[in-house]
């Protein structure tokens, strides 16, 4: 057995022991053994293991949290909402608990008027480590009958928004997807797939995660967006870097793009099918 190849037991040794953890408790665990997998493949001990995954799955994972996130409470303070801005507020609140939705909501009632608003014909969404995004429901504009599909690594958080899009009588559910193993391919093709924010955070996991995803993911239309600024809300010439990274995403697909800047994201909207069919 060498580095390169760890054995059953030390991958199940480093992933009992992570997931000991509170905070790591509910998080998908093939991410957690993917993780284990590239750690003990550098010939780290289980030990020296067990700490590099849970300090990659701090800044992937947990890091985006302002708190331990109370789903049981937030499901209450949806439910007191008797007004539509009633509901918009609560949404406001509950997607402040979560930094990258907590970012955009100065720029909400713009978001995905301009992202979103020339876009017909919408039937499903595809929204890939989505964290607390559905919560923009609200200000989406999809038609009502419109699917949506949400995946992130967090079992309580995704039976959290399965609630609510039942509550939002929103078709569509979410479920725990590890996206290391490429995009779920079910339905196979979407009109619709958002890559917000997640191209950063997967290169973190695999340095060509990103090219992977795109390469089997079916979509329509693609909606990938970078943070203009870092966590600690520091900008370092972040947009001029990710600007850089998606030109190299695209590099030899015929896609057509548009770009929208806003405060703290940059989008690239990406029409897959040229629209004259060349
Ligand atoms: C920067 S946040 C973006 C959240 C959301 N897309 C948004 O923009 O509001 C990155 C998200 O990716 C998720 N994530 C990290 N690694 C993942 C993986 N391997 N598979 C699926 N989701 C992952 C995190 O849990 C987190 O919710």
């Amino acid at each position: 057995m060498t580095p390169a190849d760890p054995s059953p037991a030390a991958i199940d040794e480093v992933v009992a022991a992570v997931q000991q953890g509170a905070k790591y408790t509910s998080v998908d665990v093939a991410l957690i053994a993917a993780l284990a997998i590239q750690e003990l493949a550098k010939g780290r001990s289980p030990r020296e293991a067990v700490k590099e995954v849970k300090s990659r799955l701090h800044q992937s994972v947990a890091a985006y949290y302002a708190g331990r996130p109370d789903f049981s409470a937030w499901r209450d303070l949806l439910v007191q909402a008797s007004s539509l801005e009633q509901l918009r507020t609560a949404c406001c609140a509950i997607m402040a608990m979560h930094h990258s939705t907590r970012e955009r909501l100065p720029s909400l009632d713009t978001f995905y008027a301009t992202v979103l608003g020339d876009l017909s014909g919408v039937e499903t969404v595809l929204d890939l480590g989505c964290g607390l995004n559905p919560l923009a429901l609200p200000w989406m504009g999809l038609p009502a009958t419109a699917a949506y599909l949400a995946c992130d690594v967090d079992h309580a958080q995704m039976e959290f928004l399965d609630w609510w899009f039942d509550f939002q009588q929103q078709p569509g559910r979410s479920f725990v997807w590890n996206l290391l193993d490429g995009a779920p391919q079910f339905p196979a093709s979407v009109d619709i797939a958002f890559l917000l924010k997640i191209v950063p955070c997967l290169e973190q996991q695999d340095r060509r995660m990103a090219e992977r995803l795109l390469d089997n993911l079916a979509a329509r239309v693609l909606v990938v967006s970078f943070p203009a600024q870092s966590l600690g809300g520091r900008r370092k010439g972040m947009v001029d870097t990710y600007t850089r990274r998606m030109d190299e995403l695209a590099a030899g697909r015929r896609w057509h793009i548009a770009r929208f800047d806003f405060p703290s994201e940059v989008v690239f909207r990406v029409y897959t099918e040229p629209a004259d069919g060349r």
